[in-house]
């Protein structure tokens, strides 16, 4: 059978793309964690291969197999993913916020086992917030000219609707795309289909794309480059 090849229109590019979920810990033996299955992120880092980049990989909590061909770093907390992407990114054209990053992580972690109080009092959890890599990545342009990409999940509430929650998100995060997903009825989390809305940094629509998560990841990488 003949298979269309893929254009190599990434060719000579280093991307970093982040994925999966962060885990923070309390303990030794417990985190807060989320339900990302890192199945986006994945896709994009295996698109841009398939498209000739150099792809760095930046994973944290994934639960599908990591794709051939790119180089992975390995992390679990907020705070390692932040050191790993910001590394990578020195030298990057692109860098894919897709990981699912912990707004706030625990104060402390426990060096030894938390035990179950006799007394049957409950602990409190006291949480602080995490850096906003992305937004730390769109302010500081760690290369000049790198794009920068983030990704939002939003649910209409309220306050507003998907993409009214998108546009302010993507004035506020600075960064050059926001790819704004709509979750809540099945769709999204943990699911092999999206669909997707991509915005600019000043929040206007650029490009919309539906289907497979390779086929969203294919579509984001065709608006980093009409961007770039
Ligand atoms: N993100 C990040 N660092 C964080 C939190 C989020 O880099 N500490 C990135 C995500 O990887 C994603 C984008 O920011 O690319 C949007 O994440 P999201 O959770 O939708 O945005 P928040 O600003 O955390 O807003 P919300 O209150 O909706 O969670
Ligand atoms: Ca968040």
């Amino acid at each position: 059978a003949l298979v269309a090849a893929r254009p190599r229109d990434l060719d000579g590019l280093h991307v970093v793309v982040s994925a999966g979920g962060t885990r923070e810990p309390l303990d030794p033996v417990r985190f807060l964690g989320n339900r990302s299955s890192g199945r986006q992120g994945v896709a994009l880092a295996r698109a841009a291969h398939a498209r000739g980049a150099r792809v760095t990989l930046v994973a944290a909590n994934v639960e599908v197999p990591l794709p051939q061909g790119v180089d992975v770093v390995r992390v679990e907390t907020g705070a390692e993913l932040r050191d790993a992407v910001r590394a990578a990114a020195k030298d990057a054209d692109v860098v894919v916020m897709a990981a699912a990053v912990a707004d706030y992580r625990p104060r402390t972690s426990a060096e030894s086992k938390i035990k179950k109080q006799p007394d049957g009092t409950a602990p409190v959890l006291e949480l602080v917030e995490t850096v906003d890599i992305l937004a730390e990545l769109a302010r500081e342009r760690l290369r000049a000219g790198q794009v920068v990409v983030g990704f939002a999940a939003e649910t209409g509430d309220d306050t507003g609707s998907v993409l009214e929650h998108g546009r302010a998100k993507a004035r506020r995060k600075g960064a050059d795309l926001l790819v704004l997903n709509a979750v809540g009825g099945g769709r999204g989390f943990g699911t092999d289909d999206n669909d997707v809305t991509v915005l600019d940094g000043a929040g206007t629509v650029v490009a919309a794309a539906s289907g497979s998560k390779d086929e969203v990841a294919d579509a984001v990488w065709d608006a980093v480059l009409t961007r770039g």
